[in-house]
């Protein structure tokens, strides 16, 4: 049984990788730069849901002197979901686009690091062995059912995105076979 917290480090970890690849790519490697980037944003789209209605709703509820953390971390995706957003949608050859990324990377660094070093081990010692494997479980399941694309303006607190969080990820697929159905569709 996976631990809820080994569970997110290893997404972190997963992550982390991810931006030491964008990092080492040069300036006009376009393609791979596009498809590192749209990996990031989907391991980050996944990450941060599994976070927002499961982790962080538990915390809150069972440890009171956490909930700050909490609504911090909130803050904290909510900016990065709006420029995973516009990172979806932004040209590769865009002027904007490496900067964009850059000040992505800085800004999930911070956020991992205030995860790892604060709001975890508080969790850890407050929550125990067995509800965190009991809350892994429930990380690990919800991975199927999160959208896989950022949705900076829905809900982030249950029971609203328990509701939108499925629905969403069901668009998210029907528009995905769409774009495929069209392959002479120049992506913007
Ligand atoms: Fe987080
Ligand atoms: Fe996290």
């Amino acid at each position: 049984m996976t631990d809820a917290i080994v569970l997110l480090k290893d997404d972190h970890k997963t992550v982390e990788k991810l931006f030491k690849k964008f990092e080492g790519l040069g300036d006009a490697a376009w393609k791979s730069k596009r498809a590192v980037v749209d990996d990031i944003i989907k391991e980050l789209s996944i990450h941060a849901a599994i976070e927002e209605t499961v982790f962080y709703p538990a915390v809150r509820k069972a440890l009171p002197d956490v909930a700050d953390d909490v609504l911090e971390g909130l803050e904290e995706h909510h900016i990065v979901k709006w420029t995973l957003d516009e990172l979806k949608d932004l040209d590769v050859h865009h002027e904007r686009f490496d900067a964009k990324v850059s000040v992505l990377i800085e800004s999930v660094r911070h956020h991992v690091e205030e995860e790892e070093k604060e709001m975890f081990p508080a969790v850890r010692k407050g929550l125990g062995r067995k509800t965190l494997q009991e809350l892994g479980a429930e990380l690990d399941k919800q991975k199927a059912f999160v959208p896989r694309k950022p949705h900076p303006k829905a809900p982030d607190e249950p029971p609203a995105n328990l509701i939108a969080g499925p629905s969403a990820a069901a668009a998210d697929a029907v528009v995905d076979k769409a774009k495929k159905r069209l392959p002479g569709r120049k992506k913007k």
